[in-house]
């Protein structure tokens, strides 16, 4: 008689789609499932932990009570691409016509999905900075992108910025790459992409004939005097770049899954048809309150920048005092660190594990009471990223006391530096 094993692998090889057998559930996901699970301070997802703008949540009161509570328009409620554009306009100087190069999406998540759905033929290529967010690695495999991954070396002085080398960027174009995946500011490093690198990609693009898709999610969370600029603005680009964004991250809402493309007519047609097969739509009464949201005052960014200022600060000097080398990120709301520094009994085998990151977040999350998201999942190669762990500081003051505790534990752990 077959094990229970034998018969799951069978079931998987011969019914399960070889595309859904090629990747794993989220890692991050799972770091918040195991938080919960060792009731740990949850220090992993990037999901704020402090509410959302009294206003914005009115405007979703208001429009439940208004009865909008039926299908939007597939692409997205007029009112909602009309601030979308007007917001672009004001913020980047870049014009788009909400009729015809907007699709209003389930989270940037699907907006991205999409995107690559409606661009991504058998053959094609995607060039990937690596570190990349979790997520474009099952995107480039369901869409059935080659990605090509491109190393962003982690800087050598708290002033560095997860330089590229341009040779190997130049390396990973060719006839077949249909377009660059660019998060600018950057998950999980905190880079945040400048001018002259921007146009170093933009010359790749033109001379390949490539679309940039380009994830701007964390386009208000930026420090030390960055300035965050859309690949859209850049001298040739608009007509080939794909703009992703969403409202869950400078609005503190990533439960409401509200996100968008903005792309050139013939793109934005293709992803309109993929996402309305996909979802129908997001929901009716948050993208109406996504209309009003998107009219914030500028005092209200403003604030919001300055909130995580503190708040780096704050995870930086817990991190550090813990024993971790840490990467000061220049915006988004992450902090990679090193743990090469740390000592932990690992090869208990209750952590073992192949990748000493994964080992360490078991270890950390279990026995410490702090969760984080393991180096590895952020890498094509897990090994690469096998000293490396990442932590999230969009979170309220008794979060981080809390894990500052914790922490005071794992310092008796610390080898001498
Ligand atoms: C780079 C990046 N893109 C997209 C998302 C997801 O955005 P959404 O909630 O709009 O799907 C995240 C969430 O952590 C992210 O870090």
């Amino acid at each position: 008689m077959s094990s229970p094993e034998s018969t799951m692998a069978e079931i998987s090889r011969r019914m399960i789609s070889a595309k859904a057998q090629q990747f794993t559930e989220s890692v991050i996901r799972e770091m918040t499932r195991l938080a919960l699970k060792h009731n740990a301070v949850n220090l992993s997802q990037g999901f704020p932990d402090f509410a959302a703008p009294e206003e914005i949540k009115e405007a979703a009161r208001q429009a439940i009570s208004d009865d909008i509570n039926q299908y939007a328009i597939t692409w997205g409620a007029k009112p909602l691409r009309d601030a979308i554009v007007e917001k672009f306009e004001r913020t980047q100087t870049v014009a788009y016509d909400p009729e015809r190069e907007i699709t209003v999406c389930c989270g940037s998540t699907e907006a991205m999905m999409s995107a690559m759905m409606a661009i991504i033929n058998p053959g094609d290529e995607i060039v990937v900075f690596e570190p990349f967010y979790e997520n474009y690695g099952p995107d480039a495999i369901l869409s059935g992108a080659s990605p090509r991954f491109v190393r962003m070396r982690p800087p050598g002085s708290a002033e560095g910025n997860w330089s590229f080398d341009h040779a190997e960027l130049a390396g990973a174009f060719g006839p077949h790459t249909k377009a660059i995946i660019l998060n600018t500011p950057n998950n999980p490093t905190g880079k945040v992409f400048t001018r002259a690198e921007l146009e170093f990609i933009r010359d790749l693009c033109v001379r390949w004939n490539a679309y940039c898709v380009t994830d701007e999610i964390y386009e208000h969370i930026l420090y030390d005097g960055t300035e965050h600029i859309s690949m859209a603005r850049i001298e040739g680009m608009r007509d080939r770049t794909i703009v992703i964004n969403g409202m869950s991250k400078t609005y503190s809402v990533t439960g409401w899954r509200v996100g968008w493309a903005l792309a050139p007519p013939e793109a934005t047609q293709a992803i309109r048809k993929v996402h309305d097969f996909l979802t129908v739509g997001a929901a009716a009464p948050l993208q109406q309150a996504g209309a009003s949201a998107l009219r914030s005052p500028e005092a209200y960014y403003d604030r919001l920048a300055a909130t995580y200022v503190k708040k780096r600060e704050r995870l930086l000097k817990i991190l550090s005092r813990a024993g971790f080398t840490v990467f000061k990120p220049r915006g988004a709301y992450y902090i990679m660190t090193d743990i090469s520094r740390l000592e932990f009994p690992y090869a208990d085998p209750r952590f073992d594990s192949e990748s000493k990151d994964v080992a360490f977040a078991k270890y950390l999350v279990e026995e410490i009471g702090v969760a984080c998201v393991p180096g590895s999942s952020f890498y094509n190669n897990p090994q690469d990223g096998g000293s490396q762990v990442r932590f999230t500081f969009c979170k309220k003051e008794e979060t981080f006391a809390a894990a500052e505790a914790r922490f005071a534990t794992l310092r008796s752990f610390r080898s001498e530096i």
